[in-house]
């Protein structure tokens, strides 16, 4: 099956068994306005990469693996875009899930994604018990704290936030939990994969910081501006977008090296790159940055 197909149903199967009967229908209408239709779904994408380069030995356990990551992704970006973070009305070219849905049910619906990712996991993982304890680990360093998404986005209220830190808890440890779950899913070494989702992760936030710098509204489907407008530490806005690039060519870079020698390396240094392209194109490496709109 085509991988983003296999996304899809991984994804529509885990809300299913997630919204089933006497659910409140808004609640279930919001988690599936968070849900679909997606964005790059990379993170899936890497996580099923990784997995068949692991040999893919339990699909069911690698697709609730897939799943869970993007769910937690998803529930990132509603939470993200709530007033009291980002305030942001648009996600994905489409209003956001609190301008759609009011706050109270934006709250509620990452909460319900956050829980939906680990029951995911549990009901696959029931099946291969040997895994289900580090891929459950792994998944929550992924999005708790110390190390998660939740002590990266925690850092915007502190009052000196490390830039690279910062960058690497709130996007780059998801990535990290992708590539890891991955081997995890699939009976491999998860350290072995570690270090191509710290770099791609890395890179990511760095390519979104320059996004958010160059980019044009409509083509990101999010608003532009708003580290400016924000107050967020930007690479792009801290260091100049010459030296962002730079990094972010450099980050690609590592990421492609990271790969361990396997079947499956070609086909994952080849999404390396054709991330690194779609995340930014040439014409973004070129040309003056355009200002931010607040
Ligand atoms: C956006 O992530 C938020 C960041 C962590 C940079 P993506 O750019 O992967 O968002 P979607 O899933 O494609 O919409
Ligand atoms: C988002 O960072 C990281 C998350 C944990 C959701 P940003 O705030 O920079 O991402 P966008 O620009 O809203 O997608
Ligand atoms: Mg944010
Ligand atoms: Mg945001």
């Amino acid at each position: 099956m085509p991988t983003h197909a296999r996304i899809e149903n991984a994804l529509r199967a885990a809300l299913e068994d997630a919204t089933g009967s006497g659910c409140p229908p808004r609640l279930q209408a919001a988690v599936q306005h968070a849900v679909f239709p997606g964005g790059a779904r990379i993170r899936p994408q890497l996580t099923l990469a990784v997995a068949r380069a692991c040999g893919d030995d339990a699909p069911a356990l690698t697709d609730a693996a897939a799943a869970a990551v993007e769910l937690l992704h998803c529930a990132s970006l509603v939470h993200d875009d709530l007033p009291c973070f980002d305030d942001a009305p648009i996600r994905r070219g489409q209003p956001s899930v609190h301008s759609a849905f009011g706050e109270r049910l934006a709250v509620l619906t990452g909460d319900a994604l956050i829980v939906a990712a680990f029951g995911v996991l549990a009901r696959a993982g029931a099946h291969h018990p040997a895994r289900l304890a580090p891929l459950l680990s792994t998944v929550a360093a992924g999005v708790g704290m110390p190390g998660g998404i939740v002590a990266g986005q925690a850092w915007e209220c502190e009052p000196r936030v490390p830039l690279r830190e910062y960058q690497r808890l709130k996007t780059g440890a998801l990535f990290t939990a992708a590539t890891r779950a991955g081997a995890i899913a699939a009976g491999g070494d998860p350290e072995a994969w570690a270090a191509l989702g710290d770099c791609l992760g890395e890179a990511y936030q760095v390519a979104d910081d320059i996004r958010d710098v160059a980019a044009q509204p409509e083509w990101l489907g999010k608003p532009i501006g708003q580290d400016l407008a924000l107050g967020r530490p930007s690479v792009a806005l801290e260091k100049g977008m010459d030296a962002a690039l730079a990094l972010f060519e450099a980050l690609v870079k590592q990421a492609a090296d990271a790969v361990p020698e396997c079947r499956g390396a070609p086909l994952l240094r080849a999404l390396v790159r054709a991330e690194a392209e779609r995340l930014v194109p040439p014409s973004l490496r070129t040309g003056t940055p355009q200002r931010a709109v607040a």
